[in-house]
């Protein structure tokens, strides 16, 4: 029996209608942007693997960190232990995350990162004597991830409706979607008038509302919306009028994604909690971070031990994950990443702005190393040109998986100037040919 068929057997894979979804691919090993199949085929990873790979696949780095820490500790329960990879990567972390964010909280994936956010923020305002404090204020077209807390952040919509029954109500306000504004305006000439939703929100929840959750700069699996850094800098400034937590989830827009090393750096901005996961360990292992400021952690210091923050994974802080998390920091530093990302914004520019007006192009829109191309029509996430896209692509050796009509390319960042022209050559040709 082959891979496929053995797979077939017995898996039920994520975000997949099993019985209409062609075969999986056969992966049997990847280096650099490339991804190697079983039956001898090489695809591009257009997509970081979902977003999480950076420095390119099999990194010969990322490896020998990854076997010297297994030969150390593998893993230890984080509840009365500590260990060097843990504290080392406290302390890299603390120093290139916005300033003033100065407490770590490990978990294990972007979700749990964004459930121990909320419930942070939730506990804070309950150790400060301010119970009332529960709500959460959310954006249109937001994505925090699948846990059930993570789900009721998260915009209204297929991915959550099933499971309606179980999720909190929040409150949403408008984002800034340019290219769908809500409130019909032009971007060239309006004053970021969309802000004055999360205003009314806040005012109309005043007194009662905890945070307010945001991914700064980049709304992912809503939709791929690219923010002016002005709304930014406004939700900052509505959350410090209104006395209330920001809460920025940078799990797909940490680690250089945007063109920033946070995305909060576009606007010179502190969360009072940050949400990291995803290119952290640059695509090895899961491992999450909800870093705090020192008021929020000082909240929960008490002789009361019923203040405690009560929230913990068997994975929390796992050494490995860690060790590979601060070989990834230090190829930062050493390759000039970020030097690397801000070229490939350009060519991801140049290379889809040719795109703009043409039929059935809606908008084109590029942040650091992501470069999107909206198509017209609204058939949302099960419009049928999302898949017919992905298959397009994948003939020609291109892993690409469009949300519905919003077609993106996510490349690792260690894509060189050729690979990253060829797929982009690519795109144009099936969107031009559309
Ligand atoms: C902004 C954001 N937050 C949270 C998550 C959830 O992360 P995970 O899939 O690791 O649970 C995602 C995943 O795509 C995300 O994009």
């Amino acid at each position: 029996m082959s891979l496929v068929d053995r797979d077939r057997k017995h898996l039920w894979h994520p975000y997949t209608q099993m019985l209409t979804q062609p075969d999986p691919l056969p992966i049997a090993r990847g280096e650099g942007v490339y991804l190697y199949t079983d039956d001898g085929r090489k695809i591009m990873d257009g997509v970081s693997s979902w977003w999480v790979n950076i420095h390119g696949h099999s990194h010969p780095k990322l490896n020998a960190a990854l076997a010297a820490q297994a030969r150390e500790i593998e893993q230890v329960i984080f509840a009365g232990c500590t260990h060097r990879p843990a504290v080392e990567l406290a302390e890299r972390l603390v120093n290139v995350i916005p300033a003033g964010l100065n407490r770590i909280f490990y978990s294990d994936n972007g979700s749990t990162a964004v459930e121990a956010a909320i419930k942070m923020a939730l506990q804070y305002w309950r150790n400060r004597e301010q119970p009332q404090r529960t709500t959460l204020i959310t954006l249109h077209h937001s994505y925090h991830g699948d846990t059930v807390g993570a789900m009721s952040a998260s915009e209204d919509s297929l991915f959550t409706r099933a499971f309606a029954p179980l999720l909190f109500p929040v409150v949403r306000a408008h984002p800034p979607y340019c290219y769908r504004c809500p409130l019909g305006l032009k971007r060239a000439t309006c004053q970021i008038d969309c802000l004055g939703d999360l205003a009314r929100c806040l005012q109309e929840n005043s007194g009662k509302t905890a945070a307010v959750l945001v991914e700064p700069m980049l709304q992912g699996a809503g939709g791929m919306i690219v923010w002016p850094a002005e709304f930014l800098a406004g939700v900052r400034a509505l959350c410090d009028s209104h006395g209330v937590l920001m809460i920025a989830d940078e799990v797909l827009t940490g680690f250089g994604r945007t063109g920033r090393m946070f995305a909060c750096e576009h606007a010179g901005v502190t969360p009072d909690i940050l949400c990291l996961s995803k290119a952290l360990t640059a695509g090895y292992l899961p491992l999450g971070v909800t870093a705090a400021t020192e008021g929020i952690y000082d909240a929960f210091l008490s002789e009361d031990r019923g203040k405690t923050f009560f929230h913990g994974h068997s994975y929390t802080a796992n050494p490995l994950a860690c060790a590979v998390a601060i070989a990834s920091l230090k190829l930062f530093e050493e390759n000039g990443v970020m030097a690397r990302v801000q070229r490939l914004e350009q060519q991801l520019r140049n290379g889809l702005e040719p795109l703009r007006g043409m039929a059935p192009v809606g908008d084109v829109r590029v942040i650091g190393a992501v470069g999107v191309v909206e198509l017209e029509g609204d058939g949302g996430y099960l419009d049928q040109i999302g898949p017919r896209l992905g298959a397009a692509f994948l003939e020609r050796g291109l892993l690409l998986r469009p949300l519905g009509n919003i077609l993106y390319f996510m490349p690792p960042y260690a894509i060189t100037d050729s690979e990253a022209e060829w797929a982009l050559q690519q795109i144009r040709e099936v969107v031009g040919g559309l």
